[in-house]
């Protein structure tokens, strides 16, 4: 039996990863450190938290001691690391906090796991293991109208996230050259589905059309993203832990690129269709002030994931966004607990001065 060390999985793409995991690998084991900040639900684990073959320990990744008792508990033989503060704009206003999780909160997992697995006086890794570290398609920056992102480029993240996210990969990528660690990276493009908290833009403009309050686009809403469905994400973690060559990076994307407003009038057409909704309109999208440092278009070229390890993504986007925007309303009690509290004062401060008076006014 494999045991893994997931972080971060009480979150979106993790929480998805766990359901995945478990439905396919009857011979694993999970370890889930997660910290539980806003992000972090138990609610996206509720089916899962009676499972043997699933351990919850609420903990936070720049704890040293605690990741040394883990290490010691357990036999681990994979860490897979998702933890990370993960939304731009929350990183514009508070950068500290994703140097401290993003960076720090890395760098302590790599010692802990450094610790564990590597024999100093015969210079070797314990047989089997891996660190695989879950980065983005946003270290690259932003690309112009043409040209894809390939694993050889450089790095030139725009964001204090993708600046965060570029620095913790140097670490990993450090750890490698350095001592040796068996890893890989995958950088991936924006992942969209069930779980996903609504401060981003799918599940943010679901939320709101249901209810026929403004969406909110930034700058002209011609952005691009290349959107791709979270379990084809899983699929190719699971790939590359368990596939992959030591010290290999793949991309990872969906090759369906769109502009935001193109996403969210694809969300009004499905919303409106579903709900039997005539008041689910484009009339509800408002232009809104844009991010600073916006990041234009960003496109990856999966090639090397495809030809190496056979990944494809299977859900075509039509499927994928029907799929997630049943979820969101199936899942009605999910979102209106995700949505109290905390969430409600983090969009009146970040919203509210740009929703005042910007309707159908692009600046
Ligand atoms: P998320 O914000 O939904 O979840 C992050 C999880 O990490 C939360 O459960 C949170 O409680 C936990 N966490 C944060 N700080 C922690 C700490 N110090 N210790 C322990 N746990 C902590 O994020 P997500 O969208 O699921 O993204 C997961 C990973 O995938 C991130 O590393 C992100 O950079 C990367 N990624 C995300 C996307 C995307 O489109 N969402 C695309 C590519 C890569
Ligand atoms: P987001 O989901 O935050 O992902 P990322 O910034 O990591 O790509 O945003 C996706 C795109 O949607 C991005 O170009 C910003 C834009 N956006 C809006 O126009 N309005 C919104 O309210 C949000 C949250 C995002």
């Amino acid at each position: 039996m494999k045991t893994y060390l997931l972080t971060g999985c009480a979150g979106f793409i993790g929480s998805n990863f766990v359901h995945y995991l478990l439905e396919k690998d009857q011979d694993c084991f999970l370890l889930n450190l997660d910290l539980l900040t806003y992000a972090g639900n138990m609610e996206n684990l509720s089916d899962v938290l009676e499972n043997e073959r699933h351990r919850f320990i609420c903990g936070d990744i720049c704890d040293a001691e605690l990741l040394a008792r883990l290490f010691s508990e357990y036999e681990i033989d994979v860490v897979i690391h998702f933890a990370a503060e993960s939304h731009v704009d929350r990183s514009i206003t508070a950068p500290e906090l994703f140097l401290r999780s993003n960076v720090e909160g890395t760098l302590t997992l790599l010692q802990a796991a450094k610790k564990a697995w590597y024999h100093e006086e015969s210079n070797a890794w314990r047989e089997g293991v891996k660190f695989v570290y879950v980065s983005t398609d946003e270290v690259y920056g932003a690309l112009g109208k043409d040209g894809f992102f390939t694993e050889t480029l450089p790095l030139r993240p725009s964001s204090p996230y993708s600046a965060s996210k570029a620095s913790a990969e140097h670490f990993v990528n450090a750890y490698h050259v350095t001592y040796g660690m068996p890893m890989n990276i995958t950088r991936c493009s924006n992942n969209y589905g069930p779980y996903q908290f609504p401060e981003k833009l799918i599940p943010l403009m679901i939320h709101n059309a249901k209810k026929h309050l403004p969406l909110p686009v930034y700058g002209d809403g011609l952005q691009i993203r290349d959107w791709l469905y979270v379990e084809d994400h899983c699929r190719a973690l699971d790939l590359v832990t368990n596939a992959a060559p030591s010290g290999e990076i793949y991309n990872v994307g969906g090759k369906n690129e769109h502009t935001n407003l193109e996403i969210v009038k694809m969300i009004l057409a499905e919303l409106s269709r579903q709900l039997s909704d005539p008041d689910i309109s484009e009339d509800l999208i408002t232009y809104v002030k844009d991010r600073p440092g916006h990041d234009r278009r960003y496109a990856i070229d999966p090639s090397k994931i495809e030809r190496e390890l056979s990944w494809k993504p299977e859900t075509p986007f039509s499927k994928g966004i029907a799929k997630t925007i049943t979820w969101y309303l199936q899942n009605e009690a999910w979102l209106s607990h995700v949505t109290e509290g905390s969430y409600q004062s983090y969009y009146e401060t970040f919203y509210g001065e740009k929703l005042l008076g910007k309707k159908d006014s692009c600046n």
